[in-house]
């Protein structure tokens, strides 16, 4: 029996991370997704991805030092950045870049540390990239603020509003790490080779770009905007459904109810932006793709998944639709590294079976 896209297949042993589909449940190294959202910062649930402790003072204040020390772009990463193309999208050039840190610091077998330079780099990548597109100086990290205060920082050039920082920092909180999605399973199997921690997140970061896994949001505000400018919710929904088009932003691979970051994220951007007219039309269009699915996909159990609000969440943090998928890449570095260590620890190279379905010529090749 083949079980395409690995449906329902289990690959392997995981502390990581648990997710019950069912019951709507994300566990990080055994807390609860919620209980960390509110009390824990990104340094911190970093940290208890990839140690699989909650850190004291003392370790989290090393972290946050190491993250800051990690920061600074190479002149030589600065000119690759330069050289690329102004109309090569943004995870093209995330991918390029990591890629391009590759070395021997980074060999057979990872470390945490390689987790944390990676970790910090992104931010300061896409931030870097973001200012030569908009022709601005680049803001040069800022020894003062924390991960994510910083990475806001990087990308507007101003001291974010504690608000902003906050809401960014909850969906990158829950967007460190998801078991085995797509890009992780990219990670893991190039780690799996005994292959070295960059080339696995460059992997995973190329496995992220596409539409149906980290692309996602981009999708969800095209969706919103198609809504509003045509000013009719359930035509755009149902004609998209006619066509056999995917709503962006609903749906999931394990959840067979509410994604719970999704719940989460809602009740954030409720938070952040009390009444505004966005979030009224995503709870509008929420409403009534949930109810259309149901019509046409009977029996699916489709809800939306953690990049519907991510996608509002975003836009109230003022960041460009260009930078969503970049900044969900920034958060599940997390996560990548965190596999590929647990993967190195245990590893056994992953090599699945295909079933041949073309033909055997009888005759022998006659030039
Ligand atoms: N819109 C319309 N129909 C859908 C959607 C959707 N968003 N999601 C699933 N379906 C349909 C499928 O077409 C399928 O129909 P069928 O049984 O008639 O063939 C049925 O529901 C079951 O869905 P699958 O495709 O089997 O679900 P799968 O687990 O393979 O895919 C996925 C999950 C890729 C997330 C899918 O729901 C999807 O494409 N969603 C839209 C893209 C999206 O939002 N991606 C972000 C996911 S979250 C993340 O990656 C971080």
């Amino acid at each position: 029996m083949i079980a395409k896209g690995l449906k329902g297949i289990v690959a392997a042993e995981t502390s990581i991370s648990h997710i019950d589909g069912n019951e709507g449940r994300l566990v990080y190294r055994g807390y609860e997704i919620a209980d960390i959202t509110e009390k824990c910062c990104f340094e911190e649930a970093a940290y208890l991805l990839w140690y699989g402790v909650l850190p004291d003072e003392t370790q989290l204040q090393q972290l946050k030092t190491e993250l800051k020390n990690n920061r600074q772009l190479s002149g030589s990463m600065k000119t690759i950045i330069d050289q690329l193309p102004p109309s090569m999208d943004m995870m093209s050039v995330i991918r390029t870049a990591v890629s391009a840190e590759g070395s021997a610091a980074y060999s057979w077998k990872p470390d945490v540390s390689q987790a944390i330079r990676l970790t910090a780099l992104l931010p300061s990548i896409i931030a870097y990239r973001n200012s030569m597109l908009e022709g601005k100086r680049y803001s040069e990290p800022v020894e003062s603020f924390d991960h994510v205060e910083n990475y806001l920082y990087m990308l507007k050039g101003e001291k974010p509003t504690r608000a902003h920082v906050e809401a960014l920092e909850t969906y990158m909180i829950l967007t460190l790490e998801h078991g085995m999605n797509a890009s992780t399973f990219s990670a893991r199997v190039t780690a799996s080779t005994e292959s070295d921690m960059v080339s696995a997140v460059t992997s995973a970061v190329g496995t992220m770009k596409g539409p149906l896994h980290g692309g996602a949001p981009s999708g969800v505000i095209d969706l919103l905007e198609n809504i509003s400018a045509e000013g009719t919710v359930e035509g755009v929904i149902r004609r998209k459904l006619q066509n056999g088009e995917k709503l962006m932003g609903f749906g999931h691979r394990v959840y067979k109810t509410h994604d719970p970051r999704s719940l989460a994220l809602k009740d954030k951007l409720r938070e952040l932006v009390g009444n505004d007219e966005w979030l009224d039309l995503a709870l509008i269009v929420e409403e009534k793709a949930v109810e259309l699915l149901a019509e046409f996909k009977p029996g699916r159990s489709l809800y939306t998944n953690v990049e519907f609000y991510a996608a509002a969440i975003m836009k109230a943090v003022q960041l460009e639709s260009s930078l969503f998928t970049p900044t969900f890449t920034a958060s599940r570095v997390v996560g990548w590294t965190a596999h590929v260590l647990e993967q190195a620890e245990d590893n056994t190279i992953y090599r699945p079976q295909s079933e041949y379905v073309g033909t055997f010529v009888k005759s022998s090749i006659n030039l």
